[in-house]
């Protein structure tokens, strides 16, 4: 398993679309790495590209609501790393289409997508649980 409990922020549903993203990446990774044939798996992959485009903006957007709430200083700063990320995934996506379907490029994005959660969710999320703790307003229902 990719996603660790010490990624939680403690906010429910942050914590919830974290593991769903890490376990959707982790899915992605199996699929590209298995043995079949692209032409067996590239419907999976680009099922899997299209989720991805969908959820990881609104799970930005949520996250981003919740900084904006207790006030976290930070936030413009993550969001524009949300922001670079999106435009990340959008272009990939785009150039994916257009080459028809290449191979290379999602077994590139595959990587890119795995290190860049890992270190947002663990870094720079973490840091907004830190400042809510330091505020004291960890556990205020979010
Ligand atoms: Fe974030």
């Amino acid at each position: 398993m990719f996603w660790k409990d010490k990624y939680k922020l403690g906010v429910a549903l942050i914590d919830k679309e974290h593991e769903e993203l890490f376990r959707r990446v982790e899915a992605f990774m199996k699929t590209l790495r298995s043995n079949e044939s692209w032409g067996d798996k590239v419907h999976e992959v680009n099922e899997t590209l299209e989720f991805m485009k969908v959820y990881v903006v609104e799970h930005f957007s949520h996250e981003e609501a919740y900084q904006k709430k207790i006030g976290y200083p930070g936030l413009e700063d993550h969001k524009k790393k949300h922001d670079e990320m999106v435009e990340y995934v959008v272009g990939v996506s785009d150039q994916y289409e257009k080459s028809g379907f290449d191979q290379q490029l999602m077994q590139q994005f595959g990587g890119r997508l795995l290190a860049w959660l890992v270190n947002h969710v663990a870094v720079e999320d973490q840091r907004i649980a830190s400042y809510a703790i330091d505020k004291g307003v960890a556990n205020d229902e979010n």
